[in-house]
């Protein structure tokens, strides 16, 4: 089954091909021609996620999914939620948004945290969404070179190491994106069966 992610992530994209395996073929936008960045104006995360997947079928045609994260925090009130992305504004910058984040909480003691994905899926004229949450809390200063955004400094309940620090493989069993392609997946597999 062929099927278009609606992102230019290589990191992300890595994530999901290793989690939807061989019997899926995921294109990038890349590999469609969409070379122009995606609207995402909703505040809501699966109202972007709608948006980014819409914007393809319609421009492009193809059967897609499209992600929309956010690392929500409860010392700050749930943010930067569905604004991780911009949370220290344009140009988007993992860095500067992980420093900004690290500066906001270093008085706070409550450090608990969690990534929220919604996957917007479109086949022909049928939508559905699918979610996934990886719970845990902030640490002072970044740890690991692994993963992307503000996985190292985020350290996942009943671990001692940030996703930054785990394999892929271990990444994907455990966090938001994860669970949100597995199911995916498996609405998938049983639709083309
Ligand atoms: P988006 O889903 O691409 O809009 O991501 C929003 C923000 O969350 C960006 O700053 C990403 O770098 C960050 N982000 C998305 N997924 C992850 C993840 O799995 N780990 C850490 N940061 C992430």
């Amino acid at each position: 089954m062929k099927i278009c992610f609606a992102t230019n992530n290589s990191k992300k994209l890595k994530e999901v091909r290793a989690v939807l395996g061989k019997e899926f073929e995921i294109v990038s936008l890349e590999e469609i021609g969409c070379k122009e960045e995606l609207p995402e104006t909703g505040d809501k995360l699966e109202d972007n996620a709608f948006q980014k997947a819409r914007y393809v079928k319609t421009h492009y045609g193809v059967d897609c999914f499209a992600d929309d994260t956010g690392l929500e925090v409860d010392a700050l009130d749930g943010a930067p939620g569905v604004y991780s992305g911009r949370y220290a504004g344009e140009p988007r910058s993992d860095d500067r948004n992980v420093d900004l984040l690290l500066k906001n909480m270093a008085e706070k003691k409550d450090r608990k945290a969690a990534f929220r994905t919604v996957i917007a899926l479109i086949i022909g004229d049928e939508e559905w969404a699918f979610n996934g949450k990886a719970e845990g809390e902030l640490i002072g200063a970044r740890s690991g070179e692994g993963g992307f955004g503000y996985d190292p400094i985020f350290k996942p309940l009943g671990y001692d190491k940030t996703f930054a620090e785990l394999s892929l493989e271990e990444k994907n069993t455990i966090s938001h994106r994860g669970k949100a392609v597995r199911l995916l997946a498996t609405f998938l597999k049983e639709k083309s069966s």
